[in-house]
């Protein structure tokens, strides 16, 4: 267990370049992140080993790449223009804004008598509860603590609060206005003309360009039920309170799988898709049990979905969703069929049936797997130095398949050939589609170092002994083990480990 794990991991991703915030020399924009030389290859890697499992390795699923911007008649008829919106309060004090389901309002009341009365975001919940039962005489107390439940209310239902008890605001205390719906799409227009005529939006979700392009993807692949349409860009929503560094960003990427198939199998394909997304994970790393699926309650259901699960990671800052995967029934068909008037049916030319199929979707966010991976690999433990006694150590132990360099290449010493051998190495590693770097500089053990807080699994070392049997050295960065093989073949050898 790392402490200020978070803090820590943010340090880290801007010393050693994975992640910054974006346009940082003008003081930054809240919600926006850039991906540096170390972490635009560990994102691309998770984009790639999802690409590569969900839709190369499969006959069952094609791949598509949407425009962001599209006819904007495309989030009328998915409900987005309507529907899309967050419940937002502002301060009439310190005018800061709020979701006013995020903000709390911790009451403790006895009768006509409030004891206590603060607001707090989520993660101040428990505090507050604690000195609102505090602050009462023990009878009281035990009272209070027998219907905790009831102490914390959200700003958003305030009128159902007891007489007399206001929405505060969390970081001034002052009052909060009424809750008022807020639409979370970016608005721009498209052409010359900047009227109501023009306007378009970026999409908040890649799903929608797959739904368009459906009956294009079915008449032009031969494809037969059930069978999938997968994605991978970016989305951009105007979260009201963008945090937690890349966990809630305004413009992030997501991959989303439509998975297209009969109504009557559309549970079956449910389940499949809920237990393969969640092994997915764990498969790449995150095998703790700080991962978890879970169930939706049949009220937490959208009024389309038929069933819904989400895969959840423990973050530093509480458990969040990395993943849902639903059973959306034929919402998104049958609303486009009306709103485009273009039959979306699909004709089974085996049963002779005309339908609309089912949709199961697996919608998941690269910026929050690469975060919840790089949060899952972060330890600290000890390495031995040169002189091997043990030194504390950094170490990101990132899935292989992820890690942004798969091996690096150092001569031991500058001298006697062994920069000429590591160099022949390192560009044959690179030309096997390995990610290598070649380190000369400073002692060996700091350049072990270096590769270990940037997630390297594997470093080659050229030593005093490669120049009598061409045998190379190669450290293990989790196990801290050396192998020496011959130096012909690292290639194959870190090949084999990765996969
Ligand atoms: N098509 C369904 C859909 O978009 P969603 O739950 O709104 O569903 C899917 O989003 C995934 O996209 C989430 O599980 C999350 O990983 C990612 N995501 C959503 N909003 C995000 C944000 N503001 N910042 C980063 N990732 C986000």
């Amino acid at each position: 267990m790392v402490e200020n794990l978070m803090e820590k991991l943010v340090g880290l991703c801007k010393r050693r370049g994975f992640i910054f915030q974006s346009s940082e020399i003008y003081g930054g924009i809240n919600g926006f992140w850039d991906y540096g030389p170390l972490g635009v290859e560990l994102k691309r890697n998770v984009k790639e080993a999802w690409w590569e499992d969900v839709v190369r390795k499969r006959d069952d699923i094609v791949g598509l790449d949407a425009t962001i911007i599209m006819n904007p008649k495309v989030w009328e008829a998915s409900g987005h223009v309507a529907g899309f919106t967050d419940p937002l309060v502002d301060c009439t004090q310190c005018k800061a804004r709020f979701r006013a389901d995020k903000v709390y309002l911790v009451v403790a009341a006895e009768g006509e008598n409030v004891i206590l009365q603060v607001a707090v975001e989520s993660d101040g919940i428990e505090e507050a509860k604690a000195a609102a039962t505090a602050g009462a005489n023990s009878k009281t107390r035990r009272r209070l603590e027998q219907k905790a439940d009831r102490l914390v209310w959200t700003v958003e239902c305030v009128d159902k609060l007891p007489d007399g008890i206001a929405a505060l605001c969390p970081s001034c205390g002052g009052e909060l206005t009424s809750a008022r719906k807020f639409n979370m799409m970016f608005k721009t227009f498209v052409g010359a003309m900047e009227d109501s005529s023009s306007v378009a939006y970026l999409r908040p979700e890649t799903a929608q360009g797959i739904f368009a392009n459906y009956k294009n993807v079915l008449d032009t692949s031969r494809l037969k039920l059930p069978f999938g349409i997968a994605q991978i860009g970016k989305a951009f929503r105007n979260e009201i309170n963008p945090r937690n560094f890349t966990f809630r960003s305004r413009e992030f990427e997501q991959m989303e799988i439509e998975f297209f198939c009969r109504p009557d199998e559309a549970q079956t394909w449910y389940k499949y898709w809920r237990d393969t997304r969640y092994k997915w994970y764990v498969d790449h790393g995150l095998g703790s049990d700080k991962l978890r699926l879970r169930d939706h309650e049949p009220e937490e259901l959208a009024h389309y979905a038929a069933a819904c699960a989400d895969v959840e990671y423990e973050f530093p800052f509480g458990i969040s969703e990395l993943e849902g995967i639903g059973n959306r029934t034929d919402y998104d068909l049958s609303h486009h069929q009306e709103a485009a008037g273009r039959d979306m049916s699909y004709f089974d030319d085996q049963s002779k049936e005309r339908f609309l199929p089912y949709v199961i979707e697996p919608s998941g966010g690269v910026d929050r797997a690469t975060l919840a991976f790089l949060c899952e690999a972060y330890c600290e433990d000890e390495a031995p130095d040169e002189k091997g006694n043990p030194q504390p150590r950094t170490v990101l132990k990132l899935h292989p398949r992820l890690a942004p360099t798969k091996v690096a290449v150092f001569p031991l010493v500058k001298k006697d050939g062994m920069p000429d051998i590591a160099s022949k190495i390192h560009a044959d590693c690179k030309s096997a589609g390995l990610s290598s770097f070649y380190d000369e500089k400073g002692a060996v053990g700091r350049r072990y170092r270096r590769q270990d807080e940037a997630g390297t699994p594997f470093c080659v070392t050229v030593d005093g002994q490669t120049l009598e049997d061409q045998t190379v050295t190669v450290r293990d960065r989790d196990s801290l083990t050396q192998d020496r093989i011959a130096a012909e073949k690292v290639v194959g050898y870190v090949r084999d480990r990765i996969s």
